[in-house]
């Protein structure tokens, strides 16, 4: 069983799909490696990938990567990068790959032994199938991970919110923390309310409301690391 105050790493997941798992978790990898802790990162299942002559390219595992400095193979960083923009357990069957779920349990621990501390960057949400047998909430529950939820600043997210923190709970997970992200530019009354709702009926820490985020600096990796330290409590993460 972990220790809840020296996790290996964080599983994070999205209330939904392009929530900003990717640029918060790589932001996180930059700015905890500013504070001197070596991390690792995972995207242990990349769907909708696309193809560079014969491979297919993980994007989310490229980013990842780049923001933590990390220097592992991009197949252990990903072991599964799947070509159809499909649930990935859905996309694999499509594809007639059979998933060993081990491969990505083994790959965690390979990258585990080198870091500090492993972001783990899930598809989707906690409900999202890996395989034919397994969801998101089954390969926490094996990496033995707490969670982090990434999850939309704007009207709806209460509720979407609120679901994935009880789900993850009843199935045994740890849930660290919730992260706000502001994906979109338009101005949203319920955003005022939000972060206190959410903190007062899920009981878990609200680690931060991420502001949004002007295109030209999304890929910038300094101002992303700068933008999280500013926003985000980093204390619940080491
Ligand atoms: N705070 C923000 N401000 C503006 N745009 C943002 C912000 N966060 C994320 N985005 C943009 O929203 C889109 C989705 O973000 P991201 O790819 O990080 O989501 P995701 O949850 O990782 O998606 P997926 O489920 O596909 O992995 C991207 O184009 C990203 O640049
Ligand atoms: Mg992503």
């Amino acid at each position: 069983m972990q220790n809840s105050s020296a996790s290996r790493g964080f599983f994070f997941i999205g209330t939904d799909t392009g929530v900003g798992k990717t640029v918060i978790a790589g932001a996180l990898a930059k700015a905890l490696t500013a504070a001197g802790r070596r991390v690792g990162v995972m995207k242990p299942f990349e769907s909708g990938c696309r193809r560079d002559g014969g491979r297919l390219i993980p994007a989310d595992a490229l980013f990842l990567k780049k923001m933590a400095g990390a220097t592992d193979d991009l197949s252990l960083i990903c072991p599964y990068a799947l070509a159809r923009p499909l649930a990935p357990g859905v996309a694999a069957q499509a594809e007639n790959i059979v998933i060993d779920i081990e491969t990505v349990t083994t790959a965690f621990a390979r990258i585990a032994s080198r870091y500090d501390l492993v972001l783990v960057e899930g598809a989707g949400g906690l409900m999202v199938p890996v395989s034919e047998q397994l969801l998101t909430a089954d390969l926490i529950r094996l990496l033995d991970l707490p969670v982090i939820i990434i999850a939309r600043t704007t009207l709806g997210t209460i509720n979407h919110t609120l679901l994935t923190v009880k789900q993850a709970q009843s199935e045994g997970l740890e849930v660290r923390g919730i992260i706000l992200n502001k994906t979109s530019p338009e101005p949203d009354e319920a955003e005022e309310t939000n972060p206190a709702v959410i903190e007062k009926f899920s009981r878990v820490p609200l680690l931060g409301v991420v502001p949004h985020i002007p295109a030209k600096d999304r890929q910038n990796p300094e101002l992303l690391s700068s933008l999280v330290r500013s926003h985000i409590d980093l204390s619940l993460l080491q």
